[in-house]
């Protein structure tokens, strides 16, 4: 479960002040797959990082699965974050010269989580149609075989919240297509997926979606 009570953020500009996002609250449940929507600089990414503790809002709360997140020290974020939460950026932020296997290995470096790590990288390199890159440094693969290797790095550690911004941006129908099936999975399975999207096709295969306009809910 998320909840986002009132959050607001400033960001100065110019004489003035800019609310990227003003007065934003919404509730979303467990195994609801979101879509958040609006045009460029409307506040998606603001928002996004905001529920991904890559961010802090000027003000407001967010709570992830009924425990306060925002406020906490920087450190105890960090370890919700590595336990709890997914994130898939809008550049990847990929390590180029890791092949895609040691990059979609990093959430797991400190997992804590009992699971296969060997089989857990190859299930979700199946997973994004990457099995054959496996051992390919990131800096030779294509901006969709990038976006795909960021996807898998976002759930290989199983994370009860998966947040995406953009992730189908750099990929072709067919590609989208199937990251989408993995999502809707994932959310059948009970994980929380909020992707931020300008395509509307993506955004009609969502339970729900969440229009920004001027950093308020429209
Ligand atoms: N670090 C920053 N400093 C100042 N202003 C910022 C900063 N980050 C974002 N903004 C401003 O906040 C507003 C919301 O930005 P945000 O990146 O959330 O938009 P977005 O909806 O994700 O847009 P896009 O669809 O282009 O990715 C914009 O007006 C942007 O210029
Ligand atoms: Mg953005």
């Amino acid at each position: 479960m998320l909840k986002v009570n009132n959050l607001v953020k400033i960001y100065p500009s110019g004489e003035g002040k800019l609310h990227a996002l003003d007065g934003v609250s919404f509730e979303i449940t467990d195994g609801e797959l979101v879509a958040v929507t609006g045009r460029s600089g409307s506040g998606k990414s603001t928002l996004l990082n905001i529920m991904g503790l890559l961010d802090k809002p000027t003000e407001g709360e967010y709570y992830i699965n009924d425990k306060k997140a925002s406020g906490l020290p920087s450190w105890e974020q960090a370890k919700v974050r590595n336990a709890e939460i997914g994130f898939v950026v809008q550049d990847f932020a990929l390590v180029e010269k890791y092949t895609v296997k040691q990059n979609v290995n990093i959430p797991l470096i400190y997992s804590k989580k009992q699971l296969d790590k060997e089989k857990a990288i190859r299930e979700v390199l199946r997973r994004v149609g990457l099995s054959d890159k496996i051992n390919t440094p990131v800096y030779k693969l294509s901006g969709g075989q990038k976006q795909r290797t960021a996807i898998a790095r976002a759930v290989v550690n199983d994370p009860s919240v998966i947040l995406a911004d953009e992730p189908t941006g750099a990929l072709d129908s067919v590609n989208a297509n199937g990251i989408m099936t993995l999502f809707e999975s994932l959310s059948r399975a009970g994980k929380t997926v909020v992707i931020v999207t300008h395509d509307m096709n993506i955004a009609a295969r969502c339970s729900r979606r969440i229009e920004l306009s001027d950093g308020k809910i429209i």
